[in-house]
């Protein structure tokens, strides 16, 4: 605590702060509960900053990409091509291009006409595209509705019997290579019978094919790996990997793939804020902090909860706040309805849990410049990315 102290004032905040311990122990741990060849791939997308994703580039995990801009994150942060995968439901033809040429492991294609492109863009490379087709099993992970993925009313991926046509397709054409199958039912999953069942969609599919005459080289089960945020059991990593190494049992040849993302950053990271000044109305206690959903937007997209600590609490009664931001909107909150202590203006407060989908998702909304960010690795703090300035703004701005 007394480091966070000292990084505020180093700093200013609102600040993240990251431990690369934490990722590299998550990172670990999931890794090492595999008995079989494994690739990791690290969904960059809960956090691109070059900073943890290269803690993570370092132990050897590979990237799930969903975009051009991400392949550029994943190239700077060091992650090797060939073990960089490309998903996402709409990749522009020129994203397909600067994958194929980067060398990516494979796209993770997700329509009929996704593949139709990218069989052109390796047409007009000369470069075969490496394909794995993201099956949607149409399976409820049982998670919030904004982030589950694979059912059929979701736009994600394809169901069975058109994976199908699609795979036969691809291994008649010249410009396309065959590689593997990709599923990722949803995000923050708790219960492992979801993946159970994903699980045995793919390896059917996958023995389906190779009896056809279209044998795999891997089997990607996407990412979803639940943490507790408050009170939620979290996802043991070694009984999923059991899970799914059990569906995978009577095809040893193919090499399995995950792509976590929450699960390897969101416990290593929190997000910093001073207290601007307290409030009270007839109905409310309201602590406003300079932090906002600008900074971490998940409390007010999805009325997510973070713990939220008070770095030095002084003695008192707690009693009930809402901590909000600046932002014009009443769903600008990090969290409502929380025992805090006696606070005075300057307190510092920690917002726990904020290492996943926190900095990633953040904006300029009422012209806020984004936090600053620090890695602290080895007992070591250093600044991973400057606070943005009024400069930064208007930058771009014709
Ligand atoms: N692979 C694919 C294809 C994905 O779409 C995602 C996440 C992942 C992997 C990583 O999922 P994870 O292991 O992090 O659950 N902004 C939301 C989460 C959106 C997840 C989107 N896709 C949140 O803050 O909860």
């Amino acid at each position: 605590m007394r480091l966070l102290a000292t990084l505020a004032r180093r700093y200013g905040t609102p600040l993240y702060v990251y431990d690369a311990a934490v990722v590299r122990d998550r990172y670990r741990a999931l890794r090492g509960a595999f008995t079989r060849p494994v690739l990791v791939c690290y969904a960059l997308k809960a956090n691109s900053s070059r900073a943890v994703a290269s803690v993570l580039a370092r132990e050897g995990a590979g990237a799930d990409i969903v975009s051009g801009g991400e392949l550029v994150r994943a190239r700077a942060a060091k992650f090797t091509p060939s073990r960089i995968v490309f998903s996402g439901v709409g990749k522009t033809e020129e994203e397909m291009a600067a994958g194929l040429r980067a060398g990516v492991k494979a796209f993770n294609v997700e329509s009929s006409e996704e593949l139709d492109a990218l069989a052109r863009v390796a047409g007009r490379l000369k470069k075969p595209a490496p394909v794995s087709i993201r099956l949607n099993p149409d399976i409820n992970a049982r998670t919030h509705p904004h982030i589950t993925t694979g059912r059929a009313e979701n736009k994600f991926g394809v169901e069975t019997g058109e994976a199908l046509a699609l795979y036969r397709r691809a291994s008649r054409d010249r410009r396309l290579r065959v590689m593997g199958v990709q599923c990722h039912i949803g995000s923050q999953i708790t219960s492992l019978a979801p993946y159970r069942r994903a699980a045995a969609a793919v390896a059917a599919l996958a023995k389906g094919l190779k009896a056809s005459g279209i044998p795999l080289a891997f089997a990607d089960m996407g990412g979803g790996l639940g943490i507790s945020y408050k009170d939620e059991m979290p996802l043991d990593p070694k009984a999923l990997v059991g899970t799914l190494e059990k569906a995978f049992a009577d095809q040893p040849e193919l090499e399995l793939l995950v792509e976590p993302g929450r699960y390897l950053v969101a416990d290593a990271g929190l997000l910093l804020t001073t207290v601007l000044y307290r409030k009270q109305t007839s109905k409310r206690r309201f602590v406003i902090v300079d932090g906002a959903m600008t900074d971490l937007p998940r409390p007010a997209l999805y009325n997510a909860w973070h713990p939220v600590e008070v770095v030095s609490p002084r003695r008192g009664k707690k009693t009930m706040a809402d901590v909000v931001g600046p932002v014009c909107e009443s769903g600008d909150f990090l969290a409502r309805q929380r025992p805090l202590p006696p606070l005075e203006r300057g307190d510092l407060l920690a917002v726990l849990k904020a290492g996943a989908y926190g900095f990633a998702m953040s904006s300029q909304y009422n012209s806020r410049p984004r936090a600053a960010e620090v890695l602290v690795d080895g007992g070591k703090a250093r600044l991973a990315r400057r606070r943005e300035t009024h400069a930064d703004l208007t930058r771009g701005e014709l």
